[in-house]
């Protein structure tokens, strides 16, 4: 039996599905890069330890190393594959166990990956633990109903191949979005403020669908075989689509929050 963490760290063993996912965002309308979104949100200057928790493929903390020279942006993830690409400093370790002093860090950040994370109460306390008094937690995440579109195209596919329970597409990552996440926050953070960058993504051609399709394979509880019919009827369906229109457009609202 696999678990879900089993599942999680297969998708993460590498960089290729979360590129996969990430480059279906450049048809997004109006054009938008969330790592300049956290630039604006965290402070200017004055920064010395950050620490990027589920920091990925390290777009995050390239960004944050070259805005912020005199800063030890440190990137950490649970996956050593995701990190394989980044340069030092990086640590493989768990958001609900950072392996850093209380009192330590002028900012954290969380960026799309507390949806990821089995207790994100614990994970908070942890993050909030190793803040200095008056340092800045950046999170972001999905608002509710993300990409309900692909989602609808997935349930489609799925109810004649993997069958309907082997992943909710349209649920799997509400355990940390636009509706779950205020209430953990408001309970680990004095001040809770939340930013909106509101978009639609129209893909031309069906090519980036079905790749950020394939990138979702460990997740879904089903033989392979199974996967790959599911794969076949989605590009069925959208071949379709595109007979009939110019683009396939589904909506991509992120959230930020920043909270002290
Ligand atoms: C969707 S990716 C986001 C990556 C990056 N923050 C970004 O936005 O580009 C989620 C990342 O969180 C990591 N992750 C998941 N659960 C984690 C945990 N409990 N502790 C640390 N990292 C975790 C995954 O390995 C993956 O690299």
């Amino acid at each position: 039996m696999i678990t879900d963490a089993e599942r999680e760290m297969t998708n993460y063993a590498h960089a290729g599905n979360l590129k996969s996912r990430i480059d279906l965002y450049r048809y997004r309308e109006p054009r938008f890069d969330p790592v300049d979104t956290a630039v604006e949100l965290l402070p200017k200057e004055g920064l010395g330890l950050v620490l990027d928790v589920g920091a990925g493929i390290g777009r995050y903390t390239r960004r944050l190393r070259a805005e912020h020279p005199r800063a030890a942006v440190v990137a950490i993830d649970k996956s050593p594959g995701m990190l394989a690409e980044v340069e030092a400093p990086v640590m493989v370790a768990d958001a609900q166990a950072i392996p850093y002093p209380d009192d330590s860090a002028d900012a954290v950040l969380a960026m799309h990956m507390l949806y990821h994370v089995a207790d994100v109460a614990e994970a908070l306390a942890e993050f909030r633990r190793v803040l200095k008094p008056g340092g800045t937690f950046l999170a972001s995440t999905n608002i509710a109903g993300d990409m309900a579109e692909i989602g609808a195209v997935w349930e489609r596919a799925a109810r004649s191949t993997t069958g309907p329970g082997a992943y909710d597409f349209n649920t799997a990552l509400d355990g940390f979005n636009s509706a779950s996440a205020p209430a953990p926050l408001r309970a680990a953070f004095d001040t809770v403020e939340e930013f909106r960058e509101e978009g639609v993504v129209k893909v031309p051609e069906p090519g980036p669908l079905l790749g950020y399709l394939a990138s979702l394979r460990s997740w879904a509880d089903c033989e392979d075989a199974a996967f790959d019919a599911l794969l076949e009827a989605a590009a069925r369906e959208l071949a379709g689509h595109f007979a009939e229109h110019r683009t396939f457009d589904f909506t991509k609202t992120a959230v930020f929050y920043r909270c002290h």
